[in-house]
C-alpha cells in the first residue's frame, strides 16, 4: 500500500472546500477511475471542516479518507480551544503528529509530540509522525513517518529522492517498528513518480499541491503510472 496524503494546511473557506470536491469529481468521472489500486488517498483539510469533507466524500462517493492535521495532547476536559483524539476518530483515519510547522510556530517539542501520539493511538486514529531528519526522536507506538526536510517545505525545493531514500533507510534502521516511509516537502506532479519509484518511500505528503484539484489529481494519476 502507497501513501497520498494532501495537507491544507490553514487554508480554503467552506465554499473553496466544496468546490475541490467537485472539481476533484468531475475528474475521476472523467477518467472512469472508480478505485485507486493499493494507494491510500487521504485530505487533511482544517479540523473545522472535517464533517463537512467526509459528507463531501459520501456524496460523491470519492475512494478518499480523511486526516486531521493535529490533535489536543489532553484528553477531553476544561482546555479552551482545543479538539480531542476522540472527537477527531469519528470523522477521521488519520492524524499528522509533528509537522515541522508546529515545531517551529507552536513550540511542540518531543513530550507534547509523543503524547499526542499515545492519545492518536488510545482512539484508533493512525498518526502520520513527521520528522526533518534521521536525528529526530521517534515514539515506539509510530509505524508511519513523514520524513520532511524543513528546507524542502513550500520552497519549491524539494530534496532527491535518492537523498530522500538514503535518509529514510537511516530512519527505518533506527526504529524497526515503523512499516511505511513518506516523502514531505515541494511534492508535484512533476517530480511525485521519481520518489513513489524509490524502494524506500511509501508514499508522498504534498501541502501547496493539494490545494488544488487538478494538481492533485495530477499527483495521484502520475503516482500510479
Ligand atoms: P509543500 O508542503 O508540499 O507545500 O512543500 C508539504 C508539507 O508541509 O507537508
Amino acid at each position: 500500500m502507497k501513501y497520498i496524503i494532501g495537507n491544507w494546511k490553514s487554508n480554503k473557506t467552506q465554499g473553496e472546500v466544496e468546490d475541490w470536491f467537485k472539481d476533484l469529481n468531475n475528474l475521476l468521472a472523467r477518467s472512469g477511475a472508480v478505485e485507486f489500486k493499493n494507494l491510500e488517498i487521504v485530505i487533511c483539510p482544517p479540523l473545522i471542516y472535517l464533517p463537512y469533507v467526509r459528507e463531501l466524500i459520501n456524496k460523491y462517493k470519492l475512494p478518499l479518507k480523511t486526516g486531521a492535521q493535529n490533535l489536543s495532547q489532553f484528553d477531553q476536559g476544561a482546555y479552551t480551544g482545543e479538539v480531542t483524539g476522540s472527537m477527531i476518530a469519528q470523522y477521521a483515519k488519520y492524524v499528522l503528529i509533528g509537522h515541522s510547522e508546529r515545531r517551529k510556530y507552536f513550540q511542540e517539542m518531543d513530550a507534547v509530540l509523543f503524547e499526542k501520539a499515545k492519545l492518536a493511538k488510545a482512539v484508533g486514529l493512525i498518526p502520520v509522525y513527521c520528522v526533518p531528519d534521521d536525528k529526530t526522536n521517534i515514539p515506539n507506538e509510530i509505524t508511519i513517518v513523514a520524513y520532511e526536510p524543513v528546507w524542502a517545505i513550500g520552497t519549491g525545493q524539494a530534496d532527491t529522492p535518492r537523498n530522500a531514500g538514503k535518509v529514510m533507510g537511516k530512519i527505518k534502521k533506527a526504529h524497526s517498528q515503523i512499516a511505511n516511509l513518506i516523502y514531505g516537502g515541494s511534492v508535484t506532479p512533476q517530480n511525485v513518480k521519481s520518489f513513489m519509484d524509490v524502494e524506500m518511500i511509501d508514499g508522498v505528503l504534498p501541502g501547496k499541491a493539494s490545494l488544488d484539484a487538478r494538481l492533485f489529481w495530477q499527483i495521484i494519476t502520475n503516482a500510479s503510472d
